[in-house]
Formats: C-alpha cells, sequence, structure tokens
C-alpha cells in the first residue's frame, strides 16, 4: 500500500556553512539544531559541513558544544562559535572564522546565513554581510549565499515594505528564504498534493459544491512568558497574517504552471490580490477579537492574560481573533472562508475544514426525520495528521436512518516513518537552494496589507472594556460563535483522526 511514489529522490545539499546568527538561543537549541542533527542522521547532509553559531557572548567552540544539548549530539563535532556584533567589522570577524575553519576542513565557502534574532537586527546584520562582502555570491572564492530570516517579517504594512526595501539592495531576491514554520509541516504540504494529485477532487473544489471553509488553530497554551513579545504582537501579527494566510493561500489557490518556487508562489499571490476588503465594524463585521480571562484548561486553573508576566493590566491585545474571509475571483465567489486562532483554548491542534453544500432536498430529505449531513473534508495538520472525508451512510436496521461516518486516514498508521519536523525541511529545502515553501516579498506585503486596517481599528482602542475577554479553556468569545450564526453556520468542532 505504501508504495513511495517520489518523482525525485532530495538531492544533498551541497558542502558549506550554516551560520547561525542567535545560535546560543532559545530557537536554535530547541529547533534549528535538532533538525540539523536528524538531517545528519538521515544520511540527508553532505558529508563535510560546518555550523557556525554567532552571538555576542564570549564562548569557545568547546563551551557551544556542550550547551548544545542531547538532541543536538549527531553534529557535535560540526559546531563552531565565533564571538562578533552586528556590525560591518563583527561580519569580517564571521568572514575570517569561516576561511579558518574551511581551510581546515576543505569546505567551499557556501553559506546559509540563519538570522535567529530579533527583527531588529535582521536589516543590520544583512547590511554588515553585505558590506563585508559576504553575500555577494560567487566572487572572491566565495560559492552561494543566503539569508534565513526568522519570523516575524515586519508588524505591519509599512514595516514590512521596508524591510524589504531595507534588504533588497543587499540581496536578490533569490536569495532571501522569509521563513514560514506552517508551510514546513507534512500536512500543509499535503494540501497541494491533496488537491492537485488526486483529480476526482479538482472539479468540486469551488464555489459550485463548497459552502465555506473554516481553518482553525487552537492552543491551549497561554503566552509563556513572553508577554512581553505578545504585547507587541497579538494573535492577529502572530499567527494570522503568516502561518493561517499561507494555509488558506494553499488551500484554495488554482493549479500552479509547475512546481517551480516561483509558479506555485505566484499562485498564492494570486489568491491574496483577490481577497475582498474586511468590514470592520457594524452588523456586517468579518472580525472579531477576545482575549483570555482566568479559567481552566486541561484540569488546572490558569491566570488570565492580564495577569500574566510582562503584560499591563489594562492590556486591550487580542489573544483570540476570527476572521471572516472572502476571496472574488471566479472559484470562490460567496464561499466564506472562516479563520479563527487563539491561545488558551479548550483543545489543541490545527484543522482545515471544507463543507459541502446541501443536497438537493429530495430523496432522503423527504422522509420524517431523515436529514443527510452535509460532506465534509477536514484536514488535521496537528497534533496527529490525518484527513477525514465524512459522509451520510445507512445505518443498519430495517428502515432509513442516515447518520454522518467518516473515512479516517491517519499519517501514523499509513506510513512507517513519524513526519519530519518542520525546521529539518525547510533547512534543508534552504540549503538546497530551493524556496517554494518560503514566502516571497510580495506574499508577505499583500497579507499584511489585507490585515492593515484591522491592525490599524485594534491598535486604537484603549480600555480594559474595549475587547471582550473569553474564560481560558474555552473557544474563544461568543462573538466568534456571533460570526457564523448570523450567516446560518457553524463552527465545526475540532475532531481527531482516530
Ligand atoms: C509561532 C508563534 O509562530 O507559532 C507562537 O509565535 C505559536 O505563538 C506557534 O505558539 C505555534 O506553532 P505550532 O507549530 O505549535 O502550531
Amino acid at each position: 500500500m505504501n508504495e513511495p511514489i517520489e518523482s525525485t529522490i532530495p538531492s544533498l545539499p551541497e558542502a558549506g556553512f550554516v551560520v547561525i546568527f542567535g545560535g546560543s538561543g532559545d530557537l536554535a537549541k530547541r529547533k534549528l539544531l535538532p533538525a540539523l542533527a536528524r538531517l545528519r542522521t538521515e544520511g540527508l547532509l553532505p558529508k563535510e559541513f560546518a555550523i557556525l553559531s554567532v552571538g555576542r557572548s564570549p564562548l569557545t567552540d568547546e563551551t557551544f558544544r556542550s550547551r548544545a544539548g542531547r538532541a543536538s549530539q549527531a553534529i557535535l563535532e560540526n559546531l563552531h562559535y565565533c564571538q562578533a556584533d552586528y556590525t560591518p567589522e563583527g561580519a569580517r570577524v564571521v568572514d575570517a572564522r569561516m576561511k579558518e575553519i574551511a581551510a581546515e576542513r576543505g569546505l567551499p565557502l557556501n553559506a546559509l546565513f540563519y538570522l535567529s534574532v530579533p527583527p531588529d537586527t535582521f536589516q543590520p546584520i544583512i547590511a554588515s554581510l553585505s558590506e563585508a562582502g559576504l553575500v555577494k555570491e560567487h566572487c572572491n572564492g566565495r560559492g552561494w549565499s543566503r539569508v534565513i530570516i526568522e519570523k516575524p517579517f515586519g508588524r505591519d504594512l509599512a514595516s514590512a515594505r521596508k524591510l524589504n526595501a531595507d534588504i533588497l539592495p543587499h540581496l536578490t531576491e533569490h536569495q532571501i528564504y522569509r521563513i514560514d514554520h506552517y508551510l514546513g509541516k507534512e500536512g500543509v504540504q499535503n494540501l497541494l498534493v491533496f488537491r492537485f494529485a488526486n483529480p476526482i477532487f479538482e472539479p468540486i473544489w469551488s464555489a459550485r459544491h463548497i459552502d465555506n471553509i473554516q481553518i482553525t488553530a487552537a492552543e491551549t497554551l497561554g503566552v509563556e512568558g513572553r508577554g512581553g513579545y505578545y504585547e507587541t504582537a497579538g494573535v492577529l501579527r502572530d499567527m494570522i497574517q503568516n502561518h493561517l494566510m499561507q494555509v488558506l493561500c494553499l488551500t484554495c489557490m488554482e493549479p500552479p504552471a509547475s512546481l517551480s518556487p516561483d509558479d506555485v508562489r505566484n499562485e498564492k499571490v494570486k489568491v491574496l490580490k483577490a481577497l475582498r476588503p474586511l468590514v470592520l465594524s457594524g452588523e456586517d463585521s468579518d472580525v472579531v477579537r477576545g482575549q483570555y480571562g482566568p479559567g481552566r484548561v486541561e484540569e488546572q486553573e490558569v491566570p488570565g492574560y492580564r495577569d500574566e508576566p510582562d503584560v499591563p493590566e489594562t492590556s486591550t491585545t487580542e489573544t483570540f481573533a476570527a476572521l471572516r474571509c472572502h476571496i472574488d475571483n471566479f472559484r470562490w465567489a460567496g464561499v466564506p472562508i472562516y479563520l479563527r486562532s487563539g491561545k488558551r483554548m479548550g483543545h489543541k491542534g490545527t484543522q482545515i475544514t471544507i463543507n459541502f453544500k446541501e443536497g438537493a432536498k429530495i430523496l432522503f430529505n423527504a422522509l420524517p426525520g431523515v436529514v443527510p449531513p452535509r460532506n465534509r473534508i477536514i484536514f488535521h495538520i496537528q497534533p496527529e495528521e490525518g484527513i477525514l472525508l465524512e459522509l451520510g451512510t445507512k445505518r443498519p436496521g430495517q428502515s432509513i436512518r442516515i447518520e454522518r461516518t467518516a473515512m479516517d486516514f491517519a499519517y501514523r498508521e499509513a506510513f512507517e516513518h513519524d513526519s519530519p519536523e518542520a525546521y529539518e525541511r525547510l533547512l534543508l529545502d534552504a540549503w538546497r537552494g530551493d524556496a517554494t515553501l518560503f514566502v516571497r516579498s510580495d506574499e508577505a506585503e499583500l497579507s499584511w496589507k489585507y490585515l492593515q486596517p484591522v491592525i490599524e481599528k485594534w491598535s486604537t482602542t484603549s480600555g480594559k472594556s474595549k475587547i471582550p475577554l473569553y474564560p481560558a479553556g474555552t473557544d474563544g468569545p461568543e462573538a466568534a460563535e456571533g460570526l457564523l450564526a448570523r450567516d446560518g453556520r457553524e463552527w465545526v468542532d475540532f475532531v481527531q483522526s482516530t
């Protein structure tokens, strides 16, 4: 059953460097280094490579290695450390260190720079690398050079545009890899395969057959000590502008001309361009926000958002948002796409639900009490990955009773391997020079442009009473139910593949 249908065996990346700015930080320790270690264990990295962590603390290679943690054992001897700041002088120190290591290890000077640092340092680091000649490809003995930029890419339309404008003089677009870790998730990548490798679905993937689409990313966690950061973000910036908008694009885009990075990204851009401006107030408002108050999550009492460290008592930052979006193109005219995401909700999981239209009210509907359920396809992205096709089925018995049943596909059962972590795939792709799963400048800007009016509206209200509270451990504020109820719909509960 599980015969692999792979058209290409992924090529090994070329020997070279991964240079991580912020390599002694939390993301590197928890995600990046373990991802690289797993890639190495799976034989997906070149024989020779070096990982150079750049930071301001005075560490030696040995101390850095000893801090790397058990999950990074497989790459321990490839790890190096270099103390440097983010100035051109610092970049020259990095350059000298790379050349030293290259000579020791016989490595070419190919470089994948990873900016795992606060966003206000993206521009100075790139400018310094550029001034020191480190991002000039194929010059002075250098090979290729690419830069992965961690999120957030801007905090509104103006800052995203400025960041693009500030870095584009130093790098060409093909060197820039704006990361969105949702694109590295197996279930998200499968959206394209599901839609375009299974021709039975294409004819029904439109307003003709689909009533509405729902994309939910719910978390049970709170802000986990990141109150300071979260106060500057909120769920709209933290989850919706990037992760959920990307999922929306992949769910709704037209088939690309090819799987090349630009063909795929061109189609996503067309979706973003076709989004109808959101209505922000009144009875027809498309937006709802909320903030968690104290409550119970997974049997534990938890404090409200305003009681979290570094959060002011008067905060109006949204920890929950729901949006009703419309894509004004031929395929999707009239189909609402509901997005919602929140912290401290009653369950944890990301799910995309395609709700099909009702059948004609004839035949079975004519029988008293028999209402065939609507068909649904549910993509589970996490925690377990799977796809559910819900059907109406005759309940065994002497009369006709129709019940909702599910054809349930769980990755865990169908494939022997656990899915790779998102960062594994993304690091490998960037190292191989494949930008398909990274966000292009126009995508980032268009997504901000769409949400900019909401950002502005929400940032101008202040005072506690202005944001509805929802008890931690629930599905968000009541208004989120109202958003769908007005349309005669309701949110589909989180259903987990079995
Ligand atoms: C990050 C956000 O981008 O995504 C976090 O900054 C959020 O606030 C996280 O918790 C969710 O990612 P995942 O992979 O756990 O769904």
